[in-house]
């Protein structure tokens, strides 16, 4: 993997620095491959890792072409550093979530993956037979840390991708918010200092503004996702206690941070002894052929506490999620049982047998497949149909599409404009409370297409052409 890093890191430079301009072709597999002496399979790595970073994207049978996105699409316009002593978005959550929760709604602005997508047979067949029998999924196996042979599992699955875990290291939750919520409780006190990306998970701002912690954002940076130098500020400028990041399949606008990046994060850390709550639910929704590597990978010493969740890939009826909590483990199990006590047994029972009987890696194969698929509908038919001065970001995991509307939208009213129609839309307030970054919108791509969703594209597309056109009036005026 080093060769292939390395190449990657040199096209990258070669991209940032122009040499390769927006649209721009990549030398060819075979043609890169004869130049550096590498064997193919080592370029086809370093082309996937670019492509899963954004910095190019694949064509069918036409080779990979460097993204326009990187000068053009600055990621976020401001770079500066705030701090936040007093967090409150709570009830503006609430509001949203009351908002989009009618079935018969059209749920672009959710952030579960849609039921037919992932909904597994299988895993339904397994919980039948096992709730005929309630003595298969005893209630005390499953109190925390819970039961020992999911742990077991979850630790093999990390071993597979070259994270050392086991069984004691983990402890498992009702999600991966509890997990999130449990580690953040477990390292850091009211009045801490925490950093937070600049747009990041609503459940990240909530559990701030709960726990009192004193926020300070950092800037999104427009080639890599993170901004190493911003950070590096940040750590020698403020006490920092602890981070919440999300480096995978970033959730609203989807980037991966590369494994340089996020090594010298983890030597950041340890250096400034600083935890990391790493948030990798969408861990497994990548489509190249390398999963991106979590932090947890990096880690020098016991900083990162990776939490994940089984939401994502099995829908929100599966909720069970877990972290790697290594010595934290003892101090997590105690604020569970003051919280949500323990994950639902019957579900714990069942994903043992889904996963030991290698049904999960199937349906996990299955579903990046038809993901990548329906993502790439999606990022075409908006790409054709939404009106000029709109940027998509697409990027190869996950189901979200990030949409960045032209400087004087404001993606709220777009929100609250759609919503009467019965369609949902992700709106940046929900991600960042920087007034002035109010141009972001997040579409979830996992629904099935069909002509009741192209009518709900449509018509978010009309919504934003006529924001569009009286913006452009109000301003010619
Ligand atoms: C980024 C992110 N983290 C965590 C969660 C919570 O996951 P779970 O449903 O497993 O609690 C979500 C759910 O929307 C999410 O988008």
């Amino acid at each position: 993997m080093y060769k292939a890093e390395q190449l990657a890191h040199n096209i990258r430079i070669l991209i940032e620095n122009h040499s390769f301009t927006a649209h721009q072709k990549l030398p060819s597999l075979r043609d890169q491959a004869a130049d550096t002496g590498l064997s193919l399979m080592t370029v086809m790595n370093a082309y996937q890792s670019l492509e899963a970073q954004g910095l190019v994207y694949a064509k069918e049978k036409s080779g990979y072409f460097v993204t326009p996105l990187h000068d053009d699409l600055a990621l976020s316009c401001t770079t500066r550093v705030a701090l936040h002593e007093d967090v409150s978005i709570n009830s503006l959550v609430f509001e949203y979530l009351k908002s989009i929760q009618s079935s018969h709604m059209i749920a672009l602005g959710s952030a579960f993956p849609a039921d037919e997508l992932v909904c597994n047979k299988k895993l339904i067949q397994i919980m039948a037979q096992l709730a005929r029998e309630p003595s298969s999924y005893s209630q005390n196996e499953s109190l925390p840390p819970g039961k020992l042979a999911l742990r077991q599992l979850i630790a093999q699955r990390y071993h597979m991708h070259g994270v050392h875990a086991h069984a004691d290291d983990i402890v498992i939750t009702s999600g991966c918010l509890d997990a999130l919520n449990l580690a953040l409780q477990a390292v850091a006190q009211p009045g801490d200092y925490i950093i937070l990306q600049q747009h990041i998970f609503y459940g990240a701002w909530q559990a701030a503004e709960r726990l009192g912690l004193k926020v300070i954002t950092l800037p999104e940076h427009p080639i890599h996702g993170f901004d190493l130098d911003s950070f590096i500020q940040i750590l020698q400028q403020y006490p920092i206690k602890v981070c919440w990041l999300m480096l995978n399949s970033h959730n609203p606008i989807g980037f991966n941070v590369s494994n340089e990046i996020k090594k010298k994060i983890a030597t950041l850390i340890h250096q400034h002894q600083v935890y990391l709550i790493e948030d990798d639910v969408y861990e497994e929704l990548y489509f190249s052929q390398h999963r991106p590597l979590p932090m947890k990978y990096f880690d020098l010493g016991n900083w990162v506490l990776h939490c994940s969740s089984f939401s994502k890939t099995l829908g929100a009826s599966f909720r069970l999620g877990w972290v790697h909590a290594g010595a934290f483990s003892a101090k997590i199990q105690h604020l569970q049982l003051m919280s949500t006590i323990s994950a639902n047994s019957l579900l714990q029972q069942a994903l043992v047998e889904f996963i030991a009987k290698h049904h999960y890696e199937k349906h996990l194969r299955q579903l990046r497949k038809n993901l990548e698929k329906q993502k790439k509908l999606f990022f075409k038919y908006l790409e054709q149909n939404l009106p000029k001065g709109c940027d998509i970001y697409y990027y190869h995991s996950g189901y979200f599409l990030w949409i960045k509307l032209p400087a004087h939208i404001d993606s709220m009213s777009i929100y609250e404009n759609l919503i009467q129609q019965g369609i949902s839309v992700a709106p940046s307030r929900l991600f960042c409370i920087f007034s002035e970054q109010r141009q972001g919108l997040r579409i979830n791509c996992s629904f099935a297409w069909n002509e009741q969703l192209q009518q709900a594209l449509d018509s978010m597309i009309q919504v934003i052409q006529t924001h569009l056109e009286s913006a452009t009036f109000t301003v010619d005026l």
